[in-house]
């Protein structure tokens, strides 16, 4: 079945934010180039707009760079949280990667990792506008995956994150959202994440 014709399609930013959910199992359908050029180009955008260049994101698709970045992302202590990476279906990766020395100053130390959040973030977005699913790896062997990926040792690999088309009990749970208009999974209290100054 083609399920992308039965989809609700987010239409909104605010539908995406509420659509976007962490995905761990993925189908094995391939991701077309031309999105794969879309979400890079939102990712670039977002970045001119910022001016920013002390982060950068890798986008790998090439099957057998896939399947070694897997155990890559495994590799390592931190990696060993995330077992199901080995298995995943999802036919590419994301990697948010950050310059720590380009920074100006020391106050400025920890630019790099926001900025790299936040193209990740981006890309993020941009895969749930197109029915693709991500999951932000903070648990990944960043020595193996630096290897992998041939990053010098002037780049700091912040996230990593699988990139497919969800399951097919995901994508229907979330249109079941979709229609519903409600996010795609319980949210957090506003009080618990959002602190509202009282006016004076
Ligand atoms: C910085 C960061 C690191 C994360 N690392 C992992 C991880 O290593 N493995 C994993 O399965 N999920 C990881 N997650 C996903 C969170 O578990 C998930 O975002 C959280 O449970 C909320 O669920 P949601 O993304 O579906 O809203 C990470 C999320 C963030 C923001």
């Amino acid at each position: 079945m083609d399920i992308s014709t039965t989809e609700a399609r987010p239409d909104t930013l605010m539908d995406v934010i509420r659509l976007r959910r962490s995905v761990r199992t993925y189908t094995d359908q391939p991701i077309p180039e031309e999105v794969l050029r879309s979400i890079g180009s939102t990712v670039e955008k977002a970045a001119a707009a910022w001016g920013m260049r002390n982060a950068r994101l890798i986008i790998v698709r090439e099957p057998g760079e896939v399947r070694r970045l897997r155990r890559a992302v495994f590799s390592g202590v931190l990696g060993k949280i995330n077992p199901w990476i080995l298995t995943t279906r999802a036919h590419a990766f994301i990697a948010a990667c950050g310059y720590p020395s380009s920074t100006a100053s020391s106050d400025d130390r920890a630019q790099y990792l926001a900025q790299a959040a936040m193209l990740m973030e981006v890309a993020v977005l941009a895969a749930a506008e197109h029915g693709l699913g991500t999951c932000w790896l903070g648990g990944f062997g960043e020595a193996g995956v630096k290897r992998e990926l041939s990053i010098t040792d002037d780049l700091r690999v912040v996230a990593v994150s699988p990139l497919g088309y969800p399951s097919e009990r995901i994508r229907r749970e979330s249109n079941a959202y979709m229609k519903e208009g409600r996010a795609a999974l319980r949210r957090m209290e506003l009080r618990e994440l959002v602190t509202m100054m009282e006016e004076a």
